[in-house]
């Protein structure tokens, strides 16, 4: 029996969440496996219901859990940059405490997907590789992090802080990810300028020193930038710091076609993991049973695999996805102007339905 703690957030969260959950139920039907599912409030509608975004009892529920599934969180409903909570500090203090440090954002383009892309078809074709964010450090957490008045009036600090051991172990699962692919791995900082880039790349040189079998590129952030739209198709494994993770990974997802397409893992020392699409609430749809699941539903494939060590049944998934998108079917941010549309719920029912035809290859 496996326990997967659902926390489906806020605005498209639950809806998309839904049916990742639909698609997992389906995979125990047919794998013959057992999940248990319990859902907590998270984000907005836990600081609606509570008054704080994550509830110790989730966390304790959490550390407890085989996996922890996610949706999304925050809204405008909770955005004023004075408000004391916000949900996305739900957010982050759970991938700190789970100490998920390693944050996996595959990026593949869909061949039927290109037309949806910004990008010229001839640019995406086989284009596949993966950003593994630094989860835990890096701006989102230094201390000094504060608003407060001057005599000059209103200033702001945020702290970039990085410890060399917090660099070297996610540059390392860069290098594992890096064996099992195509072994080349693009250290991206900006050590022209930032100590903590320095001190980066210290250490991407010494792991690439121990890595000879792995083709080491040391790149800079800017540059990065734009080489992921020129040439994406040179890149296999990118490892970042958190903020430039976050960045990188959303222009990334141009590549794809639409960010609702876009999965990531979170991984930290052990097998528990966090799985969530990488887009965000989208409170423009929320509601209307629109929003694209596809997301949500490789969330809970990289779930089987990461945490589950079900690889079999992740690469099922992976298969009943690409068949429904082979077959035509596409929710509203995929398809081209004029194109019909189908819904969140309709989308997850095609996956299912997909999932029961994979051929044995794929199981
Ligand atoms: C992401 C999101 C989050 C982040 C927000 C919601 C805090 O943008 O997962 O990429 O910045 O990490
Ligand atoms: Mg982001």
């Amino acid at each position: 029996m496996y326990r997967i703690v659902v926390l489906p957030g806020d605005g498209i969260g639950p809806e998309v969440t839904q049916e990742a959950l639909k698609v997992l139920r389906a995979v125990g039907e047919r794998f013959g496996h057992r999940f248990a599912f319990e859902e907590h409030p998270f984000g907005g509608i836990c600081i609606d219901q509570h008054g704080v975004a994550l509830q110790p009892e989730t966390l304790r529920r959490c550390r407890r859990a085989h996996a922890v599934l996610l949706g999304a969180v925050g809204g405008p409903k909770w955005d004023d940059p004075r408000a004391p909570v916000r949900p996305e500090q739900g957010l982050l203090a759970l991938r700190k405490a789970l100490r998920v440090y390693a944050n996996l954002r595959p990026v593949r383009v869909y061949p039927e997907l290109a037309s949806a892309s910004p990008l010229r078809p001839e640019l995406l074709e086989g284009v596949d590789f993966i950003v593994v964010r630094e989860l835990t450090g890096g701006l989102y957490f230094g201390k000094p992090k504060r608003q407060w008045d001057a005599p000059d009036g209103p200033r702001a600090v945020d702290t970039c802080l990085y410890r060399a051991h917090e660099i070297a172990r996610v540059l390392r699962v860069g290098y594992q990810l890096a064996r099992q692919r195509r072994r080349k791995l693009t250290s991206v900082d900006k050590a022209n300028v930032l100590a903590t880039s320095q001190l980066w790349r210290r250490i991407a040189q010494d792991l690439a020193r121990e890595h000879p079998d792995v083709q080491t590129e040391h790149a800079l952030v800017d540059s990065t930038a734009m080489a992921l739209l020129s040439r994406p198709r040179s890149f296999d494994v990118l490892v970042m710091d958190n903020m430039f993770g976050d960045i990188l990974t959303d222009e990334a997802a141009a590549l794809a076609g639409s960010l609702g397409v876009m999965p990531s893992a979170s991984l930290g020392d052990g097998k528990l993991g966090v799985y969530e699409p990488i887009h965000g609430t989208a409170p423009d749809i929320a509601g209307q049973g629109i929003a694209n699941p596809l997301g949500s539903i490789l969330s809970a494939a990289m779930l089987l695999r990461h945490s589950l060590d079900l690889p079999v049944e992740a690469a099922a998934v992976e298969a009943a996805v690409a068949r429904v998108l082979a077959a035509g079917y596409r929710t509203a941010d995929l398809a081209p102007p004029g194109q019909p549309t189908v819904g969140t719920a309709a989308m997850g029912d095609a996956v299912v339905a997909a999932l029961a035809e994979v051929p044995a290859a794929a199981r």
